[in-house]
C-alpha cells in the first residue's frame, strides 16, 4: 500500500535538489504533486519525470516572496487535486560571507526567502490544511542549531525557521494539522552552487562527496517523517549526531567548528584584505 495514495501535495523549491527529489518521492507514494519555484523550465522537467513514471504533477511558477502568488498556487492546487493534504515549505538558499563583508541588504534578502518565504507559504496553504487536517513540513537545517563563521545570515535564518516551526507546531495542533521541522545536514543539491543573490552559478559543490547524502535518500526519510507526523527530524547521520552532541556539549561543538573552519575564515579574510581600497597615506 502506497503511503500517500490519492493525496494532494504542494512543495516549494521543487525545481532542484531536495524539493525535486521530494516531489518524485511523493508521486511514487501515490500523491499528486504541485511544484512551486521560480524557474518554470526546471519545474517542467520535474513534472515530465513524474508523469513519465505514471504520476500526476502541476507546475506553479512563483517566488516565495510573493504572498499573492503563493495563495494563487495553493488555490490552484486544491482546485486541481481536490484539496491539499501535505505542504512542504522547502525553498531556500544560502548567503555566505563574514558579517563585516556583508551589507544589511544581504541579510534582508536571506530572511526574505528563508524565513518570510516560509511564513508566506504557511499562511497561503493554512485554510486548505485545516480543512484536510493535513501535514506541514518546514525545512530548517542542522545549521540552525549552532553558528559557524561566514554563514551567519544563513544560520540565523534557519534558527528563526526552527523556532517559528516549534511555535506553530502547538498552534496548528489545535486544528489537527501536524508540523514537522525537517533539518538536513549535507544533502546533494544545488544549494552550494547558488550565489548570494539566489542565482544558480554552476560552480561545483565544495563539500566532499562522502559527507553528502543523495537527495533521493534524504527525500525518502522526509516522506517517512511526514507520514508519521513527527515533530522534528534530522536528515543524515552526521546531522543527527551533531545535533545531539550540541545539546550535550555546546562547548565541544564550538571547538570542533572553530577547528574545522579555520582555513575558510582565513581565506575570506585574505580576500577582504585584497579588495580593501588603499588608505590615503599609502599604507
Ligand atoms: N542541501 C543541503 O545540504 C541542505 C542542508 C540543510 C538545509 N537545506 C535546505 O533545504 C532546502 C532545499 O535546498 P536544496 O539543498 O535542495 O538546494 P537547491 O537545489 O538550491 O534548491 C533550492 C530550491 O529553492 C528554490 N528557491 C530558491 N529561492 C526561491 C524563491 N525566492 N522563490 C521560490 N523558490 C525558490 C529553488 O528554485 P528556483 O531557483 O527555481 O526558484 C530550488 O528549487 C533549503 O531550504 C535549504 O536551506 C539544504
Amino acid at each position: 500500500m502506497r503511503r500517500f495514495e490519492g493525496a494532494s501535495v504542494m512543495i516549494t523549491g521543487a525545481s532542484s535538489g531536495i524539493g525535486a527529489a521530494l516531489a518524485r518521492a511523493f508521486a511514487a507514494e501515490g500523491a499528486s504533486v504541485a511544484l512551486v519555484a521560480r524557474r518554470p523550465d526546471r519545474l517542467d522537467q520535474v513534472r515530465r519525470d513524474i508523469e513519465a513514471a505514471g504520476g500526476r504533477a502541476l507546475v506553479c511558477a512563483c517566488d516565495v516572496s510573493d504572498a499573492e502568488g503563493l495563495r494563487a498556487a495553493a488555490d490552484q492546487t486544491a482546485e486541481a487535486f481536490g484539496g491539499l493534504d501535505v505542504v512542504v515549505a522547502n525553498a531556500g538558499f544560502g548567503v555566505s560571507g563574514c558579517l563585516e563583508a556583508l551589507e544589511m541588504e544581504d541579510y534582508r534578502r536571506q530572511f526574505e526567502v528563508n524565513f518570510f518565504g516560509v511564513i508566506a507559504t504557511v499562511q497561503a496553504v493554512l485554510p486548505h490544511l485545516i480543512r484536510s487536517k493535513g501535514r506541514l513540513g518546514v525545512v530548517g537545517s542542522l545549521a540552525g542549531c549552532f553558528g559557524s563563521p561566514t554563514t551567519s545570515a544563513y544560520n540565523a535564518s534557519k534558527a528563526a525557521v526552527m523556532s517559528l516551526t516549534e511555535s506553530i507546531y502547538h498552534e496548528l495542533d489545535e486544528h489537527g494539522v501536524s508540523v514537522t521541522c525537517i533539518n538536513p545536514g549535507f544533502v546533494a543539491s544545488e544549494i552550494r552552487s547558488v550565489n548570494n543573490q539566489g542565482k544558480y552559478t554552476g560552480n561545483p559543490d565544495p563539500v566532499p562527496r562522502w559527507l553528502v547524502l543523495p537527495a533521493e535518500r534524504a527525500a525518502a526519510d522526509m516522506v517517512r517523517a511526514l507520514h508519521r507526523r513527527k515533530p522534528v527530524v534530522f536528515i543524515t547521520a552526521h546531522a543527527r549526531w551533531l545535533a545531539r552532541l550540541n545539546r550535550l556539549s555546546p562547548c565541544l561543538v564550538r571547538w570542533v567548528v572553530r577547528r574545522m573552519t579555520r582555513g575558510k575564515l582565513a581565506k575570506f579574510q585574505a580576500a577582504r584584505r585584497n579588495t580593501r581600497p588603499p588608505s590615503s597615506d599609502g599604507a
